[in-house]
């Protein structure tokens, strides 16, 4: 047995793993050009000030720093353990003259110092979704309606939306003159629904009856089983609040347009908070039954580019978790509905018939057929077992008296079954 294992919170991916992993990502692309998004690559290492900034207490806790060994003295980097950061970055500067709206699409491996346990890896997989420059509902409505189509083409069945606004929460702590490390700290128990907590750093203002009114709201069945209930509930609980009802405003659109478009919110819930310290509109994020983490989770964010020097730019934006979903199409059974891929062994019946061989594979290769070359110099008989066991379809058996004639043997592996066949017709026959 091998001494090394992977890091804590790592993986392997074997074939199968890799293969419904690449399956999501092709989706993920695919729902990104359907919606206009461009992809940008950006690095895995970011500066330590970059996420320090305004990521929130969550992440900042759980980055894995490297020192680099810059000649004068180390510098403090970090893999990146998200995207919005990175984007929000290239806004204040590369596509800074763009014109907007920016949709930019990112996918790739992020890292964060979580307690690993199913679902919860330190090394995960992330699509991103970004859409800058807006800060109308209907861009809002788009992140949740492309995370709609996601879930929808990677085959689930069923998954929920929950729906929550923290530019309520926020407007109703501004207006009382709560500042914004007191908003971000009640904001941080209420997203852990540690909610005494949340209270009690509010203990003495006058919103507090507010605060525990909208999270009764969320305990209230008839409420959150009906999201525009809620919607009208919160409405009039925050409604001596200018701003907070502009929100709430805000929040019904969003809703609306989602709903008429046909994607279904399960709850809204007005108590709802999310990690990350930069949302400051609507925030959602989805689910599927079987599973109480998220499979994916975003909003609105209008003052993080400005944030990083840029121009103020409203955004919001999503981030889906591939090995969650993974999981979720696991568990509802949803099978990757890639083409059926034929597998072809081609294996010489001797040595001296290696070159033709190769030759065929080549062929075969060009007309867009997978081909594995007999490479271990085996038996005809070991090499039809090996092939059996993994599952190939077909084999091409190479020999002396059929070559003289500018043919093989085809052998379906499945069906038992051989014919001699020309050359210039295999490939054709196999694709069928
Ligand atoms: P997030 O909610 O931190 O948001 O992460 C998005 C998704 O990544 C989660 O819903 C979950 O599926 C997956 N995820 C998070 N942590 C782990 C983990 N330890 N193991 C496996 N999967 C995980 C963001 O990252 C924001 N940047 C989303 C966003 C984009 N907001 C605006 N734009």
């Amino acid at each position: 047995m091998g001494g090394f294992q992977t890091v804590r919170g790592t993986r392997d991916l074997l074939a199968e793993d890799a293969e419904r992993q690449r399956f999501i990502i092709d989706t993920a692309r695919k729902t990104a050009e359907l919606y206009g998004y461009e992809e940008v690559i950006t690095p895995i290492v970011e500066s330590y000030e970059l996420l320090n900034a305004k990521s929130g207490e969550e992440i900042r806790q759980r980055l894995f720093i490297i020192e680099d060994n810059g000649p004068v003295g180390h510098r403090k980097i970090v893999l990146r353990p998200e995207f919005t950061a990175s984007i929000a970055r290239l806004a204040t500067t590369t596509l800074r003259n763009n014109p907007k709206p920016w949709r930019i699409f990112s996918v790739g491996s992020v890292y964060r110092y979580d307690e690993p346990q199913r679902g919860r890896y330190r090394e995960f997989w992330q699509s991103n979704f970004e859409l800058m420059g807006s800060n109308k509902p209907e861009a809002d409505a788009e992140i949740i309606l492309l995370t709609n189509r996601l879930m929808r083409a990677v085959g689930l069945h069923k998954y929920e939306f929950k729906l929550g606004h923290v530019g309520i929460l926020r407007a109703i702590l501004s207006a009382e003159g709560i500042d914004e490390p007191t908003q971000n700290a009640i904001l941080q128990r209420m997203e852990k629904k540690e909610y005494d907590a949340a209270l009690e750093l509010i203990q003495n203002c006058r919103c507090r009856q507010r605060f525990q009114e909208l999270i009764n709201l969320r305990m209230c069945d008839p409420f959150m089983a009906d999201p525009s209930l809620s919607v009208e509930r919160i409405k009039t609980i925050v409604r001596s609040y200018e701003k907070a009802s502009r929100e709430t405003q805000n929040l019904s659109e969003i809703l609306n347009l989602v709903k008429q478009s046909g994607c279904r919110i399960k709850t809204v819930d007005p108590a709802f908070a999310r990690g990350l310290e930069y949302y400051t509109g609507m925030i959602f994020e989805v689910y599927i039954p079987e599973l109480d983490i998220a499979l994916g989770g975003g909003g609105r964010y209008d003052r993080l580019i400005e944030a990083f020097g840029g121009e103020p730019t409203p955004a919001t934006g999503v981030a889906h978790g591939l090995d969650r979903i993974v999981l979720a199409m696991q568990m509802q059974k949803a099978t990757p509905t890639t083409a059926w891929r034929k597998r072809v062994a081609v294996v010489p019946v001797n040595d001296a018939l290696k070159c033709e061989a190769l030759k065929i594979s080549q062929i075969l290769r060009e007309a867009g057929i997978s081909a594995e070359l007999e490479v271990m110099g085996r038996k005809m008989n070991k090499a039809m077992e090996d092939a059996d066991r993994r599952k190939v379809n077909y084999a091409v058996i190479v020999g002396e008296r059929e070559l003289k004639q500018g043919a093989v043997v085809l052998r379906n592996l499945a069906k038992r079954e051989q014919t001699t066949i020309e050359i210039s017709k295999l490939a054709k026959t196999i694709i069928g």
